[in-house]
């Protein structure tokens, strides 16, 4: 089976590399020569665990292969998935331009049956958009090609996105014909050799399946950030609450953990564009613009807790960030809540050493030369009147207290991700915060 994969950011890339795994013929396209070109020479434009060794290998195999020409690699293929950007609009709802694009290029080069599937998160009713685009195409070229669309979100998380494609809980695919279900049955088959669950569905369903997913797992950090926040003002200790109600299987132990707010590409953007959607039909999504508000405060709930530590007054003080991007393993800083607090910080007039393990890269596009690059987490916390955990790395997790103490020039952490014991860190003679513990409203008191 020939498969052309258009886009080769995230979901493109990984699709292409882990269809070629198990057999399949894939052929990645990108109107970004360079990036293009990086790709044969075997360099990926993103960090994610294990992708760089599949793609080598499926380059090297010859079952994967990279171009800037779409109409050259359409002909003969049996399907192309559509995975390119879907940029959020000022008003927040999706930018379809690129997918529509590629839609009329497909319909222009297209010579036999094909199933064309939009993998980009999309709004609902884009498939519509997508087959009434080739459709046109088609006829400009006044020939008659049978084909068929189809909507196949994807649910990869950055960091285990190849483990989620190989393994994945389910896979949604949202088809009009037999004909079409039957292409993609057959694709997916060995990914599901688990048991786990190939769910058919009409196209409308398909689309919104994956915005509901997102909003829900959205909807979860945001509910249990306000619970923390509620639980520092009332001596309840957060900790204590998740594992209470986790244990209970209809709510679930996991992504219930509270934060600076979630970040990434995903959420905001899905969030904001089903409350956009919402909007279209004239329906209030309420419980989503609530989501996101709370989502917003969060990120400066970190800097509040800092600026009252030290009497709100930061002007020439120091502060080390342990993490840049909006979750560990990931180089991603889109959305990232630290963006949120270093210019909070460097507005007051504080300076800022950060450390990350792998996004620095990408966070000095942002950032420039306004903080300090540093080498380690020792590093950063040199001479710094405090340190701020953002992103919860392994590398972080165990570090050496005594040695950071005597670095500091006050023992003072901000732990943004709950990741270490208070009770520990305050017999050490560190003040200790974290994210809706008694032990704040306890600093606070005194
Ligand atoms: C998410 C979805 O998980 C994935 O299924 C979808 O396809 C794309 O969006 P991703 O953005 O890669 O994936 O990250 P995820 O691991 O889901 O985390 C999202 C954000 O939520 C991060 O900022 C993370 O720190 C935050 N989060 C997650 C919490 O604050 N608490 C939690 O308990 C879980």
């Amino acid at each position: 089976m020939k498969v052309i994969v258009v886009g080769t950011g995230y979901v493109g890339l990984v699709t292409g590399a882990c269809l070629a795994e198990v057999g399949t013929n894939v052929v990645c396209v990108d109107v970004n020569e360079a990036k293009i070109n990086d790709l044969k020479n075997g360099i990926l434009p993103i960090y994610e665990p294990g992708l760089e060794e599949i793609v080598h290998r499926n380059y090297q195999n010859g079952r994967l292969s990279f171009s800037t020409d779409l109409a050259a690699v359409i002909p003969g293929a049996e399907l192309a998935f559509i995975a390119v950007g879907t940029p959020p609009g000022e008003d927040g709802s999706a930018d379809l331009k690129y997918v529509l694009q590629v839609a009329q290029q497909i319909g222009a080069s297209m010579s036999n049956y094909l199933v064309v599937v939009t993998k980009s998160t999309v709004p609902v009713g884009t498939a519509v958009k997508v087959n009434r685009t080739i459709k046109q195409a088609l006829q400009e070229r006044d020939v008659l090609i049978d084909y068929d669309v189809a909507s196949n979100p994807e649910f990869l998380k950055e960091g285990a996105a190849v483990q989620d494609f190989m393994k994945p809980d389910r896979i949604v695919v949202g088809v009009n014909t037999e004909r079409a279900q039957q292409v993609l049955a057959q694709l997916y088959h060995p990914y599901v050799l688990n048991g786990r669950p190939i769910v058919f569905m009409d196209i409308a369903s398909a689309e919104m399946t994956k915005y509901a997913a997102n909003a829900m797992l959205a909807t979860k950090i945001s509910f249990m950030n306000d619970i923390a926040n509620l639980c520092e003002l009332t001596g309840a200790d957060v900790n204590k609450v998740r594992r209470g109600i986790g244990s209970d299987p209809r709510i679930g132990d996991r992504f219930i953990y509270p934060g600076i707010g979630y970040g990434g590409s995903c959420f905001p953007k899905d969030v904001k564009a089903l409350v956009r959607t919402g909007h279209e039909y004239g329906h209030n999504m309420r419980i989503l613009e609530a989501v996101e508000a709370v989502n917003e405060d969060q990120k400066k709930v970190m800097f509040s807790k800092i600026d009252r530590h030290f009497d709100h007054n930061l002007q020439g003080r120091t502060f080390a960030i342990w993490g840049l991007s909006f979750k560990p393993n990931t180089d991603d800083m889109r959305e990232a809540p630290s963006l949120v607090l270093i210019e909070a910080l460097l507005q007051a007039g504080a300076q800022v050493r950060v450390f990350d393990p792998v996004a620095m890269p990408e966070a000095r596009k942002e950032l420039g030369e306004s903080v300090t690059w540093c080498t380690d987490l020792y590093h950063a916390a040199t001479d710094a009147d405090a340190i701020v955990l953002v992103t919860e790395w392994n590398e972080f997790r165990l570090p050496d207290w005594s040695r950071i103490q005597s670095s500091l020039k006050n023992a003072v952490v901000f732990d943004g991700r709950n990741i270490y014991d208070d009770v520990t860190l305050q017999k050490k003679g560190f003040n200790y915060y974290g994210i809706g513990l008694t032990a704040d409203i306890n600093t606070v008191l005194i």
